[in-house]
């Protein structure tokens, strides 16, 4: 049977990645796709720029409209990324009768249910495997796997940029800046890192994640997020003390009071697998009714792994070439127009335990005023140690574990913990998650 045509738009990491993967397993690539896939064209912002892979059979062009618009090309795989030029390249391919494959999770995340919404109508389909935990098959477990499933909770390290720096910094000592520029060097980070250590990137993925578990329109703009720059030693150290690691997860929560959907570093038990989850490798534990908890582990950035995801992609694009548009997997894993509208909680809504760590001057009575305001706002202490101070007349850490209580109750002790005159202003809070399998 005749190859399929590939048109690739950006030959950076991912682009050339996917041609390696490509190339050097096409014999395998054929026998499960029933036919050849072969990348006849590629777009690129410079032609001399060096590339990681073979373009010697490409036809390259620094215009990738003229790849969507080609009429040889079946199947067009966007790896540009951004949510401008790549939104109206897509839309422009979905509206020639084109296929898509994506990595872009910002796209996906913010202009999803357009997409879908135009792919529906001209029958063709818009995968999207490589946008979440890089080359860890999450869509699909989670789309198909799990059908079966009513999921109640998922959550995951799904950025490998800022588990790699969270790693490098807790295990070798190194600092934030020099780590994440080995982390940009290495192929992991987003063209804009902030999107990384600002948890944006790993907000795009939760959105998505969120939506094929729960079957709920993608709602990027609702999802709380918070980064993992603020994180120190200390609180590395503090948390291990307890018997915790700190993560920066990405948590998704149904409730009976709306969808939890939220980003910020997280201590969890050390006992966990998640909480050895380390460097550029992501984990993804979801909570079914029927299985119970998976976990899902692998390489959640860099070439090779990333286009495993974009190829495998491929490979069920071709395999679905010739079935009924009705029949394919739903995008979003829900039938259509059977998407619900949950609410999306706001994070003053949502309940957690709580790390807190609290500076106080050594005087009478100021540990039993910090006490008396968290129980006066209904918070309950699970453990609390007050540590030696650094020298005579310095104030003196007090960290504080606290049973689940619902964000406002927190906000509104910490703000009249915090003007107690002999409270420092600096109170540090970081969110504890058990990931109870019961729960
Ligand atoms: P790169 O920056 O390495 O590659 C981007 C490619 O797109 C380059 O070839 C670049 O051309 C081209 N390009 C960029 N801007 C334009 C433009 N305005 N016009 C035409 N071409 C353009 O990015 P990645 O490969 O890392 O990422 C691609 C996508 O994959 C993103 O959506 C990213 O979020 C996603 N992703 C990335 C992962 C990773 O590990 N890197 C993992 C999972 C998803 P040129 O090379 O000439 O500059
Ligand atoms: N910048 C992303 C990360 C790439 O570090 O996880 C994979 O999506």
């Amino acid at each position: 049977m005749k190859p399929v045509n590939i048109g690739i738009l950006g030959l950076g990491t991912v682009g050339g990645g996917t041609v390696n993967v490509l190339q050097r397993n096409a014999d395998e690539i054929t026998r499960r796709a029933g036919r050849g896939i072969q990348v006849t064209m590629a777009s690129v912002r410079s032609m001399d720029k060096p590339r990681i892979c073979d373009t010697s059979s490409i036809t390259l062009t620094t215009d990738p409209f003229e790849i969507v618009n080609q009429p040889d090309i079946d199947v067009v795989v966007e790896l540009i990324g951004g949510d401008t030029l790549a939104l109206e390249l897509v839309l422009q391919a979905i509206a020639n009768g084109k296929h898509v494959v994506t990595a872009n999770k910002a796209l996906i995340a913010v202009h999803g249910n357009e997409i879908f919404s135009a792919a529906q109508k001209m029958g063709v389909t818009v995968a999207f495997e490589a946008a979440v935990a890089g080359g860890i098959p999450i869509i699909k477990a989670v789309r198909e796997g799990l059908a079966g499933n009513r999921v109640q909770w998922l959550a995951g390290i799904i950025n490998g940029t800022s588990n790699f720096i969270l790693t490098e910094m807790r295990d070798k000592g190194r600092s934030f800046d020099d780590v994440l520029a080995e982390a940009q060097q290495l192929g992991y980070a987003e063209a804009d890192p902030t999107f990384d250590v600002e948890g944006i990137d790993a907000a795009h993925k939760l959105t998505i994640l969120a939506s094929i578990a729960f079957g709920i329109p993608l709602q990027f703009d609702k999802a709380y997020t918070e980064g993992m720059r603020s994180l120190t030693t200390q609180d590395v150290s503090d948390a291990a003390d307890l018997g915790f690691r700190i993560k920066h997860l990405g948590i998704a929560r149904r409730t009976e009071k709306g969808v939890e959907l939220r980003v910020h570093p997280t201590l969890i038990p050390e006992k966990r697998l998640l909480a050895n989850v380390d460097g550029v490798m992501n984990a993804i534990l979801v909570n079914g009714d029927a299985v119970g908890p998976t976990l899902y582990y692998g390489a959640g950035a860099g070439a090779d792994p990333t286009a495993s995801a974009v190829v495998a992609d491929l490979v069920d694009v071709v395999r679905a070439l010739t079935t009924d548009p009705e029949n394919r997997v739903p995008h979003l894993a829900f039938q259509a127009d059977a998407l619900d509208d949950t609410a999306i909680l706001p994070i003053e809504e949502v309940s957690s335990a709580w790390f807190l760590r609290i500076k106080a001057l050594d005087q009478p009575n100021v540990l039993a005023g910090v006490t008396k305001i968290l129980g006066d706002n209904g918070i309950s202490i699970e453990a609390i140690v007050q540590k030696v101070p650094h020298h005579h007349g310095a104030s003196v850490p007090i960290v504080i574990l606290t049973h689940e209580v619902v964000e406002k109750a927190m906000n509104l002790a910490l703000q009249a913990i915090g003007n107690m005159p002999e409270i420092e202003d600096d109170i540090t809070r970081i969110r504890v998650e058990y990931l109870d399998p019961d729960q």
